[in-house]
């Protein structure tokens, strides 16, 4: 149903990657193997950075909505694969989570709850992490299509009630997505720490020597003015400008809403303006504005990850057709697919997937050029 409608490939994507979620988690055994790999070879974007780095606020701003766990420690304890779905113009702005499909969420705060509790049923309430990840979708006529996933914090030492090893556990946890040469990394810094000493860019340069795939955020970027000499200010418009920490793509500054303006509630559009206002009135800033801020940063992912989707789109058929492949001699197995509810599972993927390589192969030989830029 409303296949016609799927143009963009971040939608074909994101489909496809819940249906190999949904597989992994009710076909078990040896079916789950290759479908994982099929996930691998979808392009996506990593969040990575330090604890209080400014990740969560970053996410609400390019969602434009208040809706993930906060608090100090470390609060993101599962991966949470974000898609945002772009709806048309006057459509209800909901969210819906994989592990609870019926609903439609469109109080965000319910929606914060449910990370949180969804979080709990697989770690318990110790501060463990776990690496299987919560799927979440976002459907709004506000959003760009895009999926991003929120790792946990990057950090030194383990607080109290954590074992020893969760400084190890959570860089191994974020270094397994990092690691695959078709994410891209959204690695995000504070300006008012030393950027040499960045947790994200440290890993980011580990896993992304010549800074292809690393996309550079610096956030804070207001608590840089007070007290700080303009020689530190020149040196952030120095990575701003490209001119240090070469990456590929050009740094993006960000101002989220401050402590205090989460306390007082600020409206998160009303953030954005905000966000705008500071670069444009900055006198350091200004002739950068155009290309700063959440909104900026949004439109940049989206054209960023599309073109790495299409760019890929050969070896993604490929991979697709082998999976046809060995589903479709797991069904001669299984005989008549609708009288199991896994076999069901199976069938419906089955399906899909030859309907995405119909879909992916049409975008090959048409050869449509990347959306509006
Ligand atoms: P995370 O731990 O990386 O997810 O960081 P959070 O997004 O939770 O932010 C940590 C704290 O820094 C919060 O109190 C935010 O309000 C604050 N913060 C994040 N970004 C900015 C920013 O650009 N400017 C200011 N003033 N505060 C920020
Ligand atoms: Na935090
Ligand atoms: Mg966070």
């Amino acid at each position: 149903a409303g296949m016609k409608t799927m143009e963009n490939v971040i939608v074909l994507v994101n489909r496809i990657q819940r249906a190999c979620t949904v597989l992994g988690d009710h076909g078990g055994g040896d079916r789950a193997s290759s479908l994982p790999t099929l996930w691998e070879a979808l392009p996506s974007v990593a969040v990575v950075g330090g604890q209080s780095s400014g990740k969560s606020s970053v996410l609400e701003s390019i969602v434009g909505r208040d809706f993930l766990p906060r608090g100090s420690g470390i609060v993101t304890r599962r991966p949470l694969v974000l898609q945002l779905h772009k709806t048309e113009e006057g459509v209800q702005e909901y969210a819906e989570f994989l592990h609870m499909p019926k609903r439609h969420f469109t109080d965000f705060a319910l929606v914060r709850k449910e990370i949180q509790d969804e979080t709990d049923r697989l770690t318990g309430k110790t501060k463990q992490i776990s690496p299987i990840p919560i799927h979440l979708s976002i459907y709004s006529p506000h959003v760009v299509n895009l999926t991003l996933i929120d790792l946990p914090g990057l950090t030194k030492v383990a607080v109290e009630g954590q074992p020893e090893s969760i400084v190890e556990d959570i860089e191994n946890m974020v270094r397994s997505y990092v690691d695959k040469p078709n994410c891209l990394i959204l690695a995000i810094s504070p300006a008012n720490q030393d950027i040499a000493t960045s947790d994200a860019i440290k890993l980011a340069r580990d896993v992304d020597p010549t800074g292809e795939r690393t996309f550079g955020v610096l956030t804070k970027l207001d608590l840089m003015d007070k007290g700080t000499n303009a020689l530190d200010i020149l040196s952030f418009i120095e990575v701003l400008e490209g001119r240090s920490y070469r990456l590929q793509h050009p740094w993006v500054g960000i101002v989220n809403r401050s402590q205090a303006d989460i306390n007082r509630n600020v409206d998160m559009i009303i953030a954005r303006q905000k966000e705008q206002e500071f670069f444009a009135s900055s006198p350091e800033y200004s002739h950068l504005a155009s290309r700063m801020g959440s909104e900026y940063l949004a439109k940049l992912l989206s054209q960023q990850l599309e073109a790495a989707i299409r760019a890929r789109i050969p070896s993604i058929t490929s991979l697709i057709n082998k999976t046809i492949d060995e589903l479709e001699s797991e069904m001669d197995h299984l005989g008549r697919p609708i009288a199991s509810d896994a076999g069901a599972q199976l069938y419906l993927i089955l399906e899909l997937c030859r309907a995405f390589d119909k879909i992916f192969k049409e975008h090959l030989d048409g050869g449509r050029p990347g959306g509006d830029r």
